[in-house]
């Protein structure tokens, strides 16, 4: 049912990307080229993924969620193709592809990101029946904080100034809850604005989506470690190779491991308490810390 649902909401944000992209004039080739190459060259899609099972969960259609689904997803291909630059991770790997700046070179890559990052804007404002101005507004700036200076652009310059350094837990939790909570929490906001419900529902799936976010880095620290270059499709041993402060690097590989746990039995506890029905994304809780990609 996870691997299903997770299969369709894929091919679901890809047509709604590949249109978007291919619909775009061809007057820079080679930038368009790379823009094609970082988003929609593979990718679990797990922020649309979750902007879908929430929002239909609470009842919104998902005819309503294509163009938020598809921005987050931009906001994130983005973020991928600048921290695999030279002046950030420095990897050659993304997706089982060469990176964007290998691809093609670095200045393509670094407009690339920035033109992914504005067509999240675009995506997001365009006209949707069931959908309102006000909504999209909202929209607009929740995503513009989770990518921006209090979310992962923040939490991006918190990573690199803590590389060669020791830091300790409590900075390590709110740099992975910037860097990637915030763009994960993000995706469930974006279901929260599209759909309508209680004040106390919208509390406990923020709840849910801050321990999901946070799990899912842990995860990627421990992954980077525990899973091979062809599993991951990037370069394992990365963040060893630039001495990152990473969950493991703290905690050693079982207390990470024990992390997660305790953070994804959070998320279901939290989940518990929702009156709709959960199943689907208390499934995909679960898969975040046994996913091995
Ligand atoms: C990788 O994100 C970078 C992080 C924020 C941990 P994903 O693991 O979602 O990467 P793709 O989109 O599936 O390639
Ligand atoms: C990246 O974290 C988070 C982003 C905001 C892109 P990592 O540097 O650990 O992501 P990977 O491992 O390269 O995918
Ligand atoms: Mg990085
Ligand atoms: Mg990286
Ligand atoms: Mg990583």
């Amino acid at each position: 049912m996870l691997d299903q649902a997770i299969e369709k909401y894929q091919q679901r944000v890809n047509r709604v990307l590949e249109a978007k992209l291919n619909e775009l004039d061809d007057n820079a080739p080679q930038l368009k080229a790379a823009m094609i190459h970082g988003a929609l060259l593979g990718g679990k899609r797990i922020r649309p993924f979750m902007v879908y099972s929430i929002g239909e969960m609470l009842g919104a259609d998902s005819r309503i969620l294509d163009n938020a689904a598809a921005a987050i997803e931009c906001v994130h291909a983005y973020s991928l193709i600048h921290d695999d630059l030279p002046a950030m991770d420095d990897d050659a790997l993304r997706r089982g592809q060469p990176t964007v700046h290998i691809a093609f070179d670095e200045a393509t890559a670094i407009l690339a990101g920035d033109a992914l990052q504005t067509l999240a804007f675009e995506l997001i404002c365009q006209p949707v029946e069931g959908i309102n101005p006000q909504q999209q507004l909202a929209m607009v700036t929740a995503l513009a904080k989770a990518s921006g200076y209090s979310g992962m652009c923040g939490g991006q310059a918190i990573d690199l100034s803590s590389t060669d350094t020791r830091i300790n837990i409590e900075q390590l939790t709110q740099l992975h809850n910037k860097k990637t909570g915030a763009l994960i929490s993000c995706a469930a906001e974006l279901a929260l604005i599209a759909a309508n419900t209680s004040d106390t529902e919208q509390q406990i799936i923020r709840e849910f989506a801050e321990n999901i976010g946070l799990a899912f880095q842990v995860q990627d620290d421990i992954l980077d470690i525990t899973a091979s270059t062809e599993e991951l499709g990037k370069p394992q041993g990365s963040d060893e190779e630039a001495n990152k402060s990473t969950f493991p690097s703290l905690l050693g590989l079982d207390g990470a491991n024990e992390c997660a746990e305790k953070l994804i039995n959070d998320a279901l506890s939290a989940l518990a308490k929702l009156t709709y029905n959960s199943q689907l994304i208390a499934d995909f809780a679960r898969y975040i810390i046994a996913r091995r990609l």
